[in-house]
Formats: structure tokens, sequence, C-alpha cells
């Protein structure tokens, strides 16, 4: 008999093969400390990397590799998990690390670096599996892989070799296209990792569980029963000493394409027909696509923009936008997008999906709530109660999708309260991961570099992908820029955001869930 628990659900195994050689570019950089490092000591405490890893940063500076392993103890040491740290085991592996000092736009040094990478193989017994980690500016991309190219680095002859491009992939269509381009001249599709940690957060993967793992929601996943779709990703910081990104980047580039538009894509596509890498970023793809680019007059109205002026946080006067550090005081670049994409298919015609945005906003919240539309006969909304008064109607479900914090999922429903008369209350039905599992969540970055090594592209962006993102942020990026300038700021540091995106809702007679911190429930 057909058994499709042993057919689908083959683990992928902690014994997996994960041997190989991992180079990074931009080793000494903030990604590299905070997070790359951090993640590849987690993962060998956690005993998944069952192989033999080997770790080679190429930098710029004229480091020794004693003087690399010194700044990785000092900078990265601080980022590892309490629970899994050990002083022994640390250095043990700070010990194994190298460096290879060369400038990125001289041949020499991929010339050096593949020398030093067949001298490890052979000398050492490295295995011939290599990983090229791009942790550099974007604008770095395409000289280092066509240096790895021309020093034969891409070729798979004895063993694999992946190239993990970190975003921003472009500034907009055009850029995107064309790095995309650059990376296909030298390397195929099938080497190429264009990583979006949001995607490697174990509540954004078990967006696809809950969807496709139960056959309880998904007769309800449609037009006719979901009225609409919320999608925020929040923050309470304003940003910091990262002005100078910022400005280039504003709210739409860095969290609209990629993040939300992955979440998006993971809540509306239509089911793939297998759980792999070309099946999933298919459906992705068909779904980015079955949404059409706004005209002008459509972004006018279905988008909404902010910045943040001065307020308070935690009982402190703090900075607006426009006086953080190498922000220009008349900025027009938004801390705060809205926008109301819809999905032009069978399954999702007419409902609105909001994404939101921001910083220096009143919660931390990354969540997506979906909200149905009231039962066809609202059955209890004629009883009165004893001073003539409506009794409360029942509010329609929302299932609410925590990707952080609390992660988790939150069902409402209304609820009939306790005694004689018909009075109904709104009530919840809570899952909370640490509370089920009492398990540690592993970071994103270990999720996906284990993936890397795996060869599992699945949470990956795919070229076509990555076009198709831009093909919807680009016409909303220009129609901005042309418009004349917005008044900004239009909303305080630690508020709900700009009023402008209160009216994108109550055109439809919608409104956002309020912004409210959420109480720590990570230490249950
Ligand atoms: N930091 C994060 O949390 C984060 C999150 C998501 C994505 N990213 C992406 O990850 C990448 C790295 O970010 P980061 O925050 O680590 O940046 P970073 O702190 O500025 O470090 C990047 C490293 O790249 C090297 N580098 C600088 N300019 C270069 C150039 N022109 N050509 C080649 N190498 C150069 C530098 O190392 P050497 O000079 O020593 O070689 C530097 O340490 C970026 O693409 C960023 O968008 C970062």
């Amino acid at each position: 008999m057909f058994d499709p628990c042993n057919a689908a659900c083959k683990p992928s195994g902690r014994n997996a093969p994960t041997s190989c050689v991992m180079v990074i570019f931009g080793g000494t950089g903030d990604l590299s400390q905070r997070k790359l490092i951090p993640a590849l000591f987690h993962l060998i405490r956690e005993g998944f990397l069952s192989g033999e890893l080997r770790v080679l940063c190429v930098g710029q500076r004229p480091f020794t590799v004693d003087e690399y392993r010194d700044m990785i103890d000092k900078g990265a040491k601080g980022f590892i998990e309490p629970s899994l740290f050990d002083a022994a085991a640390w250095n043990a592996f700070v010990a194994r690390l190298d460096y290879l000092s060369g400038i990125v736009a001289d041949q020499n040094t991929y010339q050096r670096l593949s020398d030093r990478l067949e001298a490890m193989r052979l000398e050492e017994g490295a295995s011939a599996d290599r990983m090229f980690y791009l942790s550099t500016p974007p604008s770095a991309a395409p000289v280092i892989v066509e240096g790895l190219a021309a020093a034969g680095l891409v070729k798979e002859d004895l063993g694999w070799s992946r190239i993990v491009v970190e975003k921003p992939f472009g500034q907009d269509l055009d850029s995107a296209t064309k790095l995309n381009a650059q990376i296909a001249h030298v390397c195929d599709e099938h080497q190429v990792y264009r990583i979006d940690h949001y995607l490697g957060k174990e509540t954004v993967q078990n967006i696809l569980v809950f969807r496709f793992g139960n056959s309880l929601f998904e007769p309800l996943w449609n037009r006719n029963h979901i009225d609409f779709v919320e999608i925020t990703a929040t923050e309470t910081l304003g940003i910091g000493n990262r002005g100078r990104y910022y400005e280039e980047a504003g709210a739409l580039r860095d969290m609209v394409t990629n993040h939300l538009l992955q979440l998006l894509s993971l809540i509306a596509m239509e089911p793939p027909i297998a759980f792999d890498a070309d099946a999933v970023r298919d459906q992705k793809s068909q779904l980015w696509n079955s949404i059409m680019p706004m005209t002008p007059e459509q972004i006018i109205q279905r988008t909404a923009r902010g910045q943040y002026g001065p307020g308070f946080a935690g009982g402190k006067r703090v900075l607006g936008y426009r006086d953080e550090e190498n922000v220009a005081p008349d900025s027009r670049t938004e801390t705060y997008a809205a926008v109301d994409f819809r999905i032009d298919n069978w399954r999702w015609a007419g409902v609105p999906f909001y994404l939101r945005t921001g910083k220096a906003l009143a919660a931390q919240v990354t969540e997506i709530a979906i909200h149905f539309k009231h039962p066809p006969l609202a059955l209890f909304s004629h009883i009165r109660s004893e001073n003539d008064l409506p009794l409360h109607c029942i509010e329609p479900n929302v299932i609410t999708l925590r990707i952080q914090p609390n992660e988790g999922i939150t069902l409402s429903f209304g609820a009939k309260q306790p005694g004689s008369e018909m009075r109904t209350s709104r009530v919840s039905m809570d899952f909370y991961y640490h509370e089920t599992f009492n398990e540690r969540l592993p970071s994103a970055y270990e999720t996906l570099l284990l993936d890397v090594m795996r060869g599992n592209a699945t949470q990956f962006l795919r070229r076509d992908g990555v076009e198709a993102q831009w093909r919807l942020i680009t016409p909303i990026l220009e129609t901005w820029k042309a418009l004349s300038p917005p008044q900004f700021p239009n909303y305080s540091f630690g508020s709900d955001g700009p009023q402008v995106a209160d009216a994108l809702l109550a055109r439809n007679g919608h409104a956002w869930t309020p912004l409210v911190p959420a109480q720590d429930k990570s230490s249950a």
C-alpha cells in the first residue's frame, strides 16, 4: 500500500554529508562576525556537521592567519549562544580558521586561492566540495564571481562548487537583471544560492507545513472565505548608524522586496507538486507573476509611505530620521512603506494583501494575519441584552502566524460567555513553539548554511523570482520618485505609523491590527 508519509517525509538527516571547504569573502565584516561564524560553530556543537568542514576567509586586509583568528575570537565569540558555548571546542574551531589576504579586483588573488585550496585537498585531505560565500558589498559580487570562474574554481570536476550571494540582489529591475546575467555568464543557475535569511526562519518554513501538511485549512484558503490578509514586519528602533545604507535603500527596497514578498508567496502560492527546490520556486514565481505591476494611478491609490519624526522611546526623547547621522536634512527616503497588492488569479481575485513595514514604530512584530469573512448569517445579532443594547457581534475569525517574537500560531474565534444570557466573546487557541517543542530554534543562517552544504536550494531565490519581484517594486519606486516631495516626517517615533497608511485600508472598510508590544513567551 502507498504510504505517503514514507514517500514524502524522508528526513534530510543529521548525517547528510557536509564536509566541504567554505570560502568566505568579507569574513571580517559584520555579517560574518555576528551570524556566519557563530552559525558554523552552533552547527558543529549541535552535531550537524558530520564531515570535515574547513573555513577559509579571503580578505583585503593584510592580516596574518593568527591576526584573523584573534579578530574572530574577539568579535564572533560574543555572538555564540551561551547554552552552546564550550571554551575548548571554541578554541579548537578558531584554531582551524584560515585566512588569505588579497584584493578582490586582482586576478592573482583567485590564482592564489586556487593553489591554496588544491594544497588543502592534496596535503591536508580537505574536501573538493566548495562553498564560496559572498559576504561583501553588492558591487563586489560580479567581480568575485568572474575572478572565481577565470581561476577555474566554479568548475565541478572533482566536487561541487556553490556560490552564495547575499542580498540585495540589485537596486531595481535593470540592475538585478544585469547582475543575474553577469553571474549566469560564468556559472550555472544550480550553483547559485541567493540567500534571504528570512526564509531560514523556522516559523517561515512552518507556513508551508501549516498550509499543505493539514487538510483543515486549505479548503478555506481562497477568496470565498478570506476577506483580507495583513503581512507586517515592524521595528521599534530607528536606523541607528546605518544612515548611509538606508538613504540609498529605504523601507520598500530593504524589506518589501525579498522579505515581505517572500512571505506573500508562501501564504498565497498554489501547492507545489513536490517539496523540492524547483517545484516550490516554480509556484512562487507563478504567484509573483500573477500580480500585475501597478499603474502610476494605482500606485497613488494603493501605496503609502512615511518617515519618522522625533518622539519618545523608553521615556527619552529620540531623534527623527532627518536628524540621524549620514541622513540628508531634507531626505525623501521612506522609513515606512505599505502596499495593497492584488493577486490576479482564480484563487485570490479581489482579496487585498496589505504589506506594511517600518522603523521606529510602537512594536517589533513580524506576523501574517489572515482575516476570514463574516459568517453568511448574523444569527446572534438580533438578540438584545436586558438594556436593549445589541449583543456583541462575533468578530470574524483570524489566523495569525507569528514569525517573531513569540513564534507560533493563534486562531481567534467567537465563543459564548458563561451565563443565562447569550453573550459572546472573542477567544483564541494559541500554539507557541517554545512551549510545545521546548527545543532551541536554530538560527536562520544555521538552517541555510546546512541547506547549501546539502545542495538543497528550496529556501533560496532563483533568478526568475528575483526579477519577478523587481517587476512589482520598480514601478512603485519610479512613481514615488516622480511625485512631488511627500510631507515628511509624517509619523512620530514610537507610533503606529502614518495616517496615510490607515487611509489605505479604510478605503476598503479595513483596519490594521494595532501594534502592541508582545509579552515575551519565549522563555516559557
Ligand atoms: N550585516 C547584516 O546583518 C546583513 C544582513 C543581511 C544581508 N547582509 C549583506 O551581507 C553583505 C555583507 O554585509 P556586512 O554587514 O557584513 O558588511 P560589512 O560589515 O561592510 O563587511 C563586508 C566586508 O566586505 C569586505 N569589503 C568591503 N568593501 C569591499 C569591496 N569593495 N570589495 C570587496 N570586499 C569588500 C570587507 O572585508 P575586507 O576589506 O576585510 O575584505 C568587509 O569586512 C552585504 O551584501 C549585506 O547587504 C548583511
